[in-house]
Order: C-alpha cells, then structure tokens, then sequence
C-alpha cells in the first residue's frame, strides 16, 4: 500500500498540494478535514450540539459520506461543498474533531478508504501520526500565520481578513491542545514551510523525496 500522508495547520497549502501531487502520481486524493467537517454539518442539520459527545458519536458512525474527486461532498445524500466551509461549521468542527469516538469512526474509514484503493495521497492533522504512522512518505506543511490567514480570506470572500485570522489562530490553538491525536509534526516527515513557494516549487520537493 502506496499512503501519503500531507499533515499541516490550516491554509498552509494541504489541499492544492495535495491534489496537485495525487494527479502527478496518479493515485486518488482523501480531504479527511471533509469529512470532520461533514460530521458537524449534519450534526448542526439534525439540530444537535456540537457538545453533544454521544449524539455527534453516533452521527459519525451513521453517517452516509460520499466525496467526491472533484471536492464535492454529499452528506446522506444532500450535496454540503458549499456549507462545509461556511463559518457555522467552520467554528462547530474542532469541538466535532475532540471527540475521540468520532474520530476512531472516521480514522477506521480513512484506513478502509486507502485499503481499498492501495494507498492514495491524504491530509488532515494525524495522517502521519495517528492514521498511518508507516505511510510511505510523511509531508507537514506550515506557512506563517500571516500567509495562512490570508490565503483563507481569499478563500471565503465575505470575511474580513481580521475575523479570518482570529478564527484561524482559535482552531490552530484548539488542533494543537487537544487531547486526542493533537496536531503535531510526525518524527519522518519532511517538513515545508511554503509561505514563498508556488505549487509546482512545493510538488517539486515532495516528488525529490519520491525518489
Ligand atoms: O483542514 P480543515 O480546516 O478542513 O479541517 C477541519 C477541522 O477538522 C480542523 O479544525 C481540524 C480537524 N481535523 C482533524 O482534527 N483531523 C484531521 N485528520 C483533519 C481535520
């Protein structure tokens, strides 16, 4: 099984890196931050708290997921792009990702999913800790706070900049305390600050690495 593993803070360039290098090496590409993100949609629809740790645990193991290769995502059948990346999710899904039962539920699909394909190129926060601790190559991305926040404004234009920012320094801060599979480095990975690096310049040093 062929798994890489991209892990990183926000907007330090996971998902473009991501795609770009899967294309490169053909092999299918998992945005396991979806998929937490999809946890809290459909908690936030069925009118649960995102506190609420038995009922979230429960609509992570019921849920029906369905992402696809062009970065839409369907939750039990209702198509969510667009409202996973919104603010309300946005600021439910690091309560959604500190529930340890919901992530032993999306850890056992993340290693299903790959299982079935023979590995494939994924991101998230423990890829390379936590869900394949013997991926074939471990890659954390970061970028300064500054460049992280302005590349998420760009992202979702009708917020400002600042709001951006203090939502962004309040996940990185809630990723990295968190009890379970906190955001950290992995010992192997090769890590990249891509604050002055373009795509190709970042999928350049991963495929060096390749060999
Ligand atoms: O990458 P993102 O911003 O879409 O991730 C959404 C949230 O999910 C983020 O707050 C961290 C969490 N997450 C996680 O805990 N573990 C992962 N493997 C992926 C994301």
């Amino acid at each position: 099984m062929r798994v890489i593993a991209i892990d990183g803070p926000a907007g330090s360039g996971k998902s473009t890196v991501g795609r770009a290098l899967a294309a490169r090496l053909g092999l299918e590409y998992l945005d396991t931050g979806a998929m937490y993100r999809s946890v809290a949609f459909a908690a936030l629809r069925q009118g649960v708290d995102p506190d609420e740790v038995e009922s979230v645990a429960r609509i992570a193991r019921e849920i029906e997921l369905r992402l696809g290769p062009d970065g839409t995502v369907l939750v039990d059948g209702v198509d969510a792009t667009i409202e996973i990346r919104g603010p309300e999710v946005t600021r439910a899904v690091s309560i959604v990702a500190a529930n340890p039962a919901v992530r032993e539920e999306l850890r056992s699909r993340q290693r299903e999913w790959a299982r079935k394909r023979g590995g494939g190129v994924l991101e998230g926060r423990d890829i390379g800790t936590v869900v394949f601790p013997d991926a074939a190559l471990k890659i954390y991305l970061d970028a300064s706070p500054e460049v992280r926040a302005s590349r998420r404004s760009k992202e979702v234009s009708d917020l400002s900049y600042e709001t951006v920012a203090a939502d962004l320094a309040r996940r990185d801060a809630l990723d990295q305390g968190r009890a379970h599979s906190p955001l950290q480095v992995p010992d192997d990975a090769v890590v990249i600050d891509t604050s002055g690096l373009s795509v190709e310049e970042i999928v350049g040093i991963v495929s060096e690495k390749l060999g």
